[in-house]
């Protein structure tokens, strides 16, 4: 069958790689995917969000299943409308994706169904949601947007001279829009984080390969946070005995809650959970694969993609065997000088062959255009140059000798993935 993803990072060159590998693919295509892609996949030049041309393409093309990979798309019902066409697609319909595109929607639902979380309280008032900072006057305290924020909507204040600032941005200055019309308050939790993914089909959860993301732009988590500069998998947090007690007291209540509220969740469901004291608590649901998570499980993944596609959309993937790799991962990200502020594009990258490769390690492309003359930077995260290995340690070597070998002007990148 033809297979369409949708999305422009590396995660979804992830997502397109794993999918080739599927005996049942034929031709992949990309809307709009990036210059990295394009030597995997058929790129179209048809915006992530753009509903309406997505599903145009994919009728025209008889195409067989769609891959919904990004939030937005995923927000606002793409899989809803590809479906009523009679057109399979995987990921969550928009009343799903509010476990991830509203807060205060997860948040109550934890709080209605017993699922550990932080305390918190909802606002729509800057000036109620100060007072009860200030009444409960207990540092750091979080504030998050309600909606999407790329990843921003996250203020972890230190003092009420910084939860006042960060109200103010996110409900006065509106910085996110109206993703910022109400806020949640919560409780700072402390403990190592873990990422869990998992494959989802409305009924039962089969939960992926763990992973740690490193969201903040320097080493020893320094500076602002990123979309992500680097993941490992497995996560070494993430011990037999935590991984069940996420099974009983946060996978399954989650699937039933969704279910129960007349949302069934199907696709990837992301659980952003932190290892706390009082055992593992959720940080933040993702109605998606992570990116550069994405890039870490995908590889270790053993057991057919487009199967285990098909399976959460059709409620069969108690049916099917999931199968991992033995060993473990790891993508270190180069970024682009400036980010995660201003960055200029354009600039050649040196280092990789015709097809955006390097010898003995995966690139996926992450912000990439071909140029004239060869493959240029075209975003914030460039590249997520990912290696396997028996042990972390080998994957870690991996990587970061193949980053070594590939430059652009301005490049950053963390020295102390894995390293925690
Ligand atoms: P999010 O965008 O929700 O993943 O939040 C970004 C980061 O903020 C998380 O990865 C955590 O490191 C941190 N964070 C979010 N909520 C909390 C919390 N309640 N306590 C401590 N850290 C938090
Ligand atoms: N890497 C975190 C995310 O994809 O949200």
């Amino acid at each position: 069958m033809d297979i369409l993803v949708i999305g422009s990072g590396g995660r979804e060159h992830a997502l397109v790689r794993k999918l080739k590998e599927s005996p049942k693919t034929d031709t992949i295509y990309c809307c709009p995917g990036n210059g990295g892609i394009a030597a995997d996949a058929e790129c179209v030049n048809i915006r992530a969000v753009d509903i309406p041309l997505v599903v145009g393409f994919a009728a025209q093309h008889n195409v067989g299943l769609v891959v919904v990979a990004p939030d937005d798309p995923l927000a606002m019902g793409m899989v809803d409308a590809l479906e009523k066409e009679g057109i399979p697609a995987f990921g969550p319909t928009a009343a799903a994706a509010a476990i991830e595109s509203s807060k205060v929607f997860s948040k109550n639902l934890m709080k209605k169904y017993g699922i550990p979380t932080a305390d918190y309280q909802v606002f729509d008032d800057p000036a109620k949601a100060l007072a009860y900072i200030e009444e409960k006057n207990t540092f750091p305290t979080v504030i998050k947007a309600d909606g999407l924020a790329l990843g921003k909507g996250v203020i972890i204040a230190p003092d009420l001279e910084a939860a006042r600032e960060g109200i103010r941005t996110i409900m006065e200055d509106k910085v996110f829009g109206k993703s910022g019309e109400k806020v949640v308050v919560e409780e700072f939790l402390t403990g190592p984080e873990v990422s869990v993914l998992a494959f989802a089909d409305g009924e039962h959860v089969v939960p992926m390969v763990s992973s740690m993301d490193h969201k903040r732009v320097n080493d020893n988590d320094q500076g602002p946070n990123t979309g992500g500069m680097g993941t490992i998998a497995p996560n070494p947090h993430y011990t037999p005995e935590v991984a069940q007690r996420c099974m009983e007291e946060i996978f399954l209540p989650t699937m039933a809650a969704m279910k129960a509220e007349g949302r069934p969740f199907k696709g990837c469901l992301y659980f952003g959970l932190m290892i706390t004291p009082a055992g593992p608590k959720v940080i933040e649901y993702n109605s998606r694969f992570g990116d550069p998570e994405a890039q870490v499980v995908l590889p270790l993944l053993d057991t057919d993609l487009v199967d285990v596609m098909m399976a959460c959309r059709e409620g069969t993937l108690d049916k099917l065997e999931i199968r991992w790799k033995k060993g473990a991962a790891a993508c270190v990200v180069m970024a682009s000088g400036g980010y995660p502020g201003k960055y200029t594009t354009g600039l050649p990258i040196h280092g990789l062959d015709s097809h955006g490769q390097r010898e003995g390690v995966t690139v996926y492309h992450a912000g990439t255009r071909m140029g004239d003359e060869g493959l240029v930077t075209s975003g914030g995260r460039v590249l997520g140059v990912t290696a396997l290995g028996d042990t972390l340690e080998e994957a870690l070597d991996k990587a970061y000798a193949g980053v070594a070998g590939i430059t652009f002007e301005g490049a950053h990148y963390r020295k102390d993935i894995g390293r925690r």
